[in-house]
């Protein structure tokens, strides 16, 4: 619910804008919202690239899921080759379409950029959707800031949506 008035609107108004835009989903894991809202219309042709990161073994089993499955493939590929996709030797980093995947620690910003680089990179002048679905909760505060403060000085026009479990007693969050 959450995700809807947040994530998912946030692309649905970047569609109509009519405008590229790109997502970047750090910490994606298996989650499977580009497959989804694909099915579901609400990403279309405006989104440029839709790239997660997430550990390399993580990455490496969600690419092998999906070359398993011709459904799933064939959504990123869309009416393209199904077979001109890319991936490097231990497939963690993976191209297919406007779907791309990863494997780094988010938290390490300079190897991030070069990952998302060697498949293509984010395109800094684009409207971008950078989305944290309960990963940051598993690194330090001083990395959560880090991580945002490189979203902030990354892209010119962001939105960047956490969503985090959070210890009401904490501290930083009173
Ligand atoms: C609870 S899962 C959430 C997955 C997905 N975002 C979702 O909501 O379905 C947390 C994910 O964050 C990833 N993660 C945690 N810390 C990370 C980091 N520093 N770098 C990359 N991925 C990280 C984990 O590997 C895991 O896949």
């Amino acid at each position: 619910m959450a995700l809807e008035a947040s994530f998912e609107r946030a692309i649905l108004g970047l569609e109509l804008e009519g405008a590229s835009y790109q997502v970047l989903s750090c910490g994606a894991g298996f989650d499977s919202s580009y497959f989804r809202l694909k099915n579901m219309g609400v990403l279309g042709s405006n989104c440029a690239a839709y790239l997660e990161a997430d550990y390399p073994q993580v990455v490496k089993d969600k690419v092998r899921a999906i070359l398993a499955n011709p459904v799933l493939l064939g959504a990123c590929m869309m009416g393209m080759d199904l077979e001109s996709y890319s991936r490097n030797a231990d497939a963690s980093s993976f191209r297919a379409g406007n779907y791309g995947a990863v494997g780094c620690d988010v938290t390490r910003t300079e190897e991030l950029e070069q990952r998302l680089a060697s498949i293509g990179g984010l395109d800094a002048s684009l409207a971008t959707v950078v989305l944290c679905e309960c990963s940051l909760t598993y690194v330090t505060d001083r990395a959560a800031t880090a991580f945002y403060r490189w979203v902030a000085a990354r892209f010119a026009n962001a939105r960047l949506i956490v969503y985090e479990q959070v210890i009401i007693d904490h501290a930083k969050n009173k």
